[in-house]
Parts: C-alpha cells; sequence; structure tokens
C-alpha cells in the first residue's frame, strides 16, 4: 500500500472547554432530553452553532418502523437548514445519554457524516465536537470524518 490517509483530531479536558463550548453542550444535551426513544433508550442531542449567533438542537427522533426514525445529528442539520437556507455552521457539538447516565462519547453514523459532509460542502468546513462528561474529542473539519466520500461533483 503507497497511499495513507490522516486524520487529526485533539482531546479536550472539561476545564479547559470555552464558554461558548459549554453552551453548546448545554443546549445538546437539553436536546437529548427531548429525544424521542422509546426502542433504545438512547437519547442523543445534537447543537450547532450558526455564523448569525443562533444555536439549533435537535434530537434522535424513532419510530415504530426502525428506518423511518433519524438521528440528532440530521434532525438538527436539517432544521438548520430549513429555518436558515442561507446561513453557515461554524460547529455541531454531540452528546448522548443512556439508561445509565451521561455517555463518555459517541461519533456520529455514517448517514450522519454523509450529510455533514455536504452541509460542509454546501457552505464551508465546520467544527465537530464529540462531548463526553470528561473529555471532548475536537474535529476541526467535519469532512475529516468521511474519506472517499460520495458528493455531487461525482453526479
Ligand atoms: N443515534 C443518533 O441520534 N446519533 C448517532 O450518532 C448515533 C445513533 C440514534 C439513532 C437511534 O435513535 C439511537 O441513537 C440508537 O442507535
Amino acid at each position: 500500500m503507497d497511499k495513507q490517509l490522516h486524520l487529526s483530531y485533539g482531546t479536550i479536558a472539561r476545564s479547559e472547554l470555552s464558554e461558548q463550548e459549554l453552551r453548546l453542550e448545554s443546549e445538546a444535551l437539553e436536546a437529548a432530553r427531548k429525544a424521542y426513544a422509546p426502542y433504545s433508550n438512547f437519547h442523543v442531542g445534537a447543537a450547532v452553532l450558526l455564523e448569525n449567533g443562533q444555536i439549533v438542537s435537535g434530537s434522535n427522533q424513532e419510530n415504530a418502523a426502525y428506518p423511518s426514525g433519524l438521528c440528532a445529528e440530521r434532525t438538527t442539520l436539517f432544521y438548520a437548514g430549513a429555518q436558515y437556507p442561507e446561513v453557515a455552521p461554524l460547529a455541531l457539538a454531540l452528546v448522548a445519554i443512556n439508561q445509565a447516565g451521561r455517555v463518555p462519547l459517541i461519533t456520529p453514523c455514517g448517514a450522519c457524516r454523509q450529510v455533514m459532509l455536504e452541509t460542509a460542502m454546501r457552505f464551508r468546513p465546520y467544527k465537530v465536537l464529540l462531548m463526553g462528561p470528561e473529555e471532548t474529542l475536537l474535529i476541526e473539519d467535519c469532512r475529516l470524518l468521511l474519506p472517499f466520500a460520495f458528493d455531487g461533483s461525482d453526479l
């Protein structure tokens, strides 16, 4: 193999989070508490900081016909796109709560990564904060989460 892909990311301790990052976390947590997740009992919340200063949040919405449900990230990005079609996201924070409480941290599913990537292509790359109670994983460019992605230029 002569080629490699490189993913750079950082870890941030709780004590190092900025006020804005803490605000995003609390909006994401509030959203997670509003999740409709009766099947998995896994409550996910996302919060997106937009360039106009607005924070848009959302949660996973499940359905008895399982594939009809939607993850928190896509709920939130689609809602942001529907409400503020011309405004770029600057950062997306993600948190999760299960029956035992706050989950250390989760990473987005493949379908959400695809939507996150297209949102970046539409505007510009933005930050992803995968937030646990103790540690946050920071990815500066959300596109890094989906190497070899399919995008509009392939059509
Ligand atoms: N889920 C999310 O909302 N975001 C993720 O990144 C991973 C999974 C949701 C989907 C489903 O409602 C539940 O978590 C269990 O998979």
